[in-house]
């Protein structure tokens, strides 16, 4: 498993967001974008115009998390667009088989995610038809929280579902350097995180530390 780490522009400077994706592109495998609805979680962030913008402009692919309601009918928008990934919830869509065909027949990986509380077992036979799955350790909606261990044993057993290879497994929400080594050994391979790099003085030498930290503990694994 090789570990990639998807740097959140949640927590970057948006009136400056172009600049903020090149500090990290030459070291990160990812920029990862979260698209917030208000309804879905409660905030509000950006939406496929500023996406486009910063497809045009950026030289790391683009990572869509998209937490917003109805994404049977906006997901498919983002792959059209050039979004590498698109991500969508598992709680918010009404068909995620149809639709994550649909966002790979656009041309885009597709992701899935789950809150805090939805469990992985019972959708165990709908990860084939995705490419990565994503267990989120915050409630979403908001950079900066505490990272919740209570979630590791769902990463663990996601691990053990999806097996060695294929599927990748991320994890977002308070990864930082106090707990991506716990994410790593637990199973994870896609680390996303916000505030850990765009908080740092320098966030392109966060992304190298908390690559070599999740290297390290993930051989462990
Ligand atoms: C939260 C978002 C995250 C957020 C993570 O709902 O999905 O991607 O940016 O921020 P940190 O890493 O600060 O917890
Ligand atoms: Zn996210």
């Amino acid at each position: 498993m090789s570990v990639q780490i998807s740097p959140s522009i949640l927590s970057a400077d948006f009136a400056r967001l172009a600049e903020e994706v090149e500090a990290v592109s030459s070291v990160a495998d990812w920029v990862h974008v979260d698209v917030m609805d208000n309804h879905f979680v409660p905030n509000l962030t950006i939406g496929l115009p500023v996406v486009e913008s910063l497809l045009a402009r950026a030289a790391v692919p683009i990572d869509c998390h998209l937490m917003i309601e109805d994404p049977d009918r906006w997901a498919p928008g983002y792959a059209e667009a050039g979004a590498r990934n698109v991500t969508f919830h598992l709680e918010a869509s009404a068909a995620p088989v149809r639709l994550a065909r649909a966002i790979r027949t656009a041309g885009a990986r597709v992701g899935l995610a789950l809150k805090p509380a939805t469990p992985v077992e019972p959708y165990a036979d709908l990860l084939p038809e995705f490419d990565m799955l994503l267990v989120m350790t915050v409630e979403p909606g908001f950079g900066g929280q505490e990272f919740l261990d209570v979630v590791l044993p769902k990463v663990r057993r996601a691990r053990e579902l999806i097996g060695d290879d294929g599927i990748w497994l991320q994890v977002d929400g308070g990864v930082s350097a106090e707990t991506i080594e716990r994410c790593a050994e637990a199973g994870a391979d896609v680390f996303v995180a916000g505030s850990a790099v765009y908080r740092a003085d320098d966030p392109a030498k966060a992304v190298q530390a908390l690559r070599e930290q999740a290297q390290r503990a993930s051989a462990r694994g």
